[in-house]
């Protein structure tokens, strides 16, 4: 359970340096460069876990800067063919222009699938984009643009209604708790409804047909989804279990082990701040992080060199 220090330090890590939430944040991301994303991706592939890149960049405000980031997907798409790697994309649609301009987002993402050979998935981002995200997902799909795939949250109150209304799409869904603060009148605040929700919503997309990524860390989540897809008589190819670079990674290398498809979130690049504090929050050992890398600068020799 998360101690009242830990608690109190996830409100104030805004506040807390730049340098040190990178450096304790190293872990979630692989670094600032498409050669870095490459190389952690084929350590991942060796073990033969799966993987999906990130091109972080949701800070965007401007036009060219969302046109930077589908440049930097073309890259991504070409250095997964030639280096033969197993990944997906995984794309925000704000940074690709949604609170800019919806038409010039949808025209950003055509432009990121026409490169990629692999699939897409969009993720989903606070509840002011999750209208936009399913419109424009819709939009694509009935375009025949199928090699593209959603992200629906348990802890919003609508995500059973999603599902039911995108049912005609037989949608290739990731399904996650949510990590945006959302209100309580849209969404569950409790992590036990949360809990609920999820296993409900994966519930309903195993029974209308879709294949479903399912991304927790949560012990007992993976033990519910396990039982779920045994009684819906899932083989091992129709689904994914998916998890975020650094962690749990003694995990998912014990689902790997146990023939289950195993998918790693790895994000690279120059914008790695927001993505990094989110993390961070909802590291249950917060505090012992941050406090170990102060101690490590104020005392030489401890906690490794730097
Ligand atoms: P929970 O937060 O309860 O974590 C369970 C346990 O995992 C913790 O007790 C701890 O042991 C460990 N753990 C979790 N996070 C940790 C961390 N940062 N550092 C160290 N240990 C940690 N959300 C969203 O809104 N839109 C999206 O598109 C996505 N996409 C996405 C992709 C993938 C592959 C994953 C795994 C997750 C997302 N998420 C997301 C994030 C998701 O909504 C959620 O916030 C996190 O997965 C944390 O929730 P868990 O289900 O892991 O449970």
């Amino acid at each position: 359970m998360t101690n009242l220090l830990d608690r109190a330090i996830v409100r104030l890590l805004p506040a807390v340096p730049r340098p040190v939430v990178r450096r304790i944040a190293n872990r979630y991301v692989a670094g600032p460069r498409l050669p870095d994303a490459c190389r952690v991706v084929r350590q991942l592939n060796t073990a033969g876990k799966l993987t999906t890149i990130d091109v972080l960049g949701e800070e965007i405000t401007r036009r060219e800067d969302s046109l930077a980031i589908v440049e930097a997907y073309a890259d991504v798409s070409e250095a997964i063919r030639r280096e033969r790697l197993d990944s997906n994309l995984s794309v925000k649609l704000t940074a690709l222009g949604l609170k800019l301009d919806y038409q010039f987002c949808v025209e950003n993402m055509e432009s990121v699938l026409e490169h990629a050979d692999e699939f897409v998935r969009i993720d989903m981002e606070d509840s002011t984009c999750t209208d936009d995200t399913l419109s424009l997902y819709r939009e694509l799909r009935l375009r025949g643009q199928d090699s593209v795939g959603i992200v629906l949250q348990a802890c919003l109150r609508r995500t059973l209604e999603d599902i039911e209304a995108l049912r005609d799409l037989t949608p290739n869904v990731r399904l996650c708790k949510g990590i945006y603060v959302e209100p309580r009148e849209i969404a569950f605040q409790g992590p036990d409804e949360v809990r609920e929700n999820f296993v409900a919503a994966l519930d309903l997309l195993l029974e209308h047909g879709s294949y479903v990524g399912i991304a927790t860390h949560d012990e007992w989540l993976i033990e519910e989804s396990l039982r779920l897809l045994e009684r819906h008589g899932r083989s091992s190819r129709e689904y994914e279990f998916q998890m975020l670079l650094g962690v749990r990674t003694a995990r998912a290398t014990e689902l790997v082990a146990a023939g289950h498809r195993l998918r790693v979130y790895v994000p690279f690049g120059e914008r790695w701040y927001a993505y990094s504090l989110r993390r961070l929050q909802e590291n249950p050992k917060i505090a012992g992080y941050i406090a170990s890398d102060t101690i490590g600068r104020l005392v030489p020799g401890h906690n490794g060199r730097r």
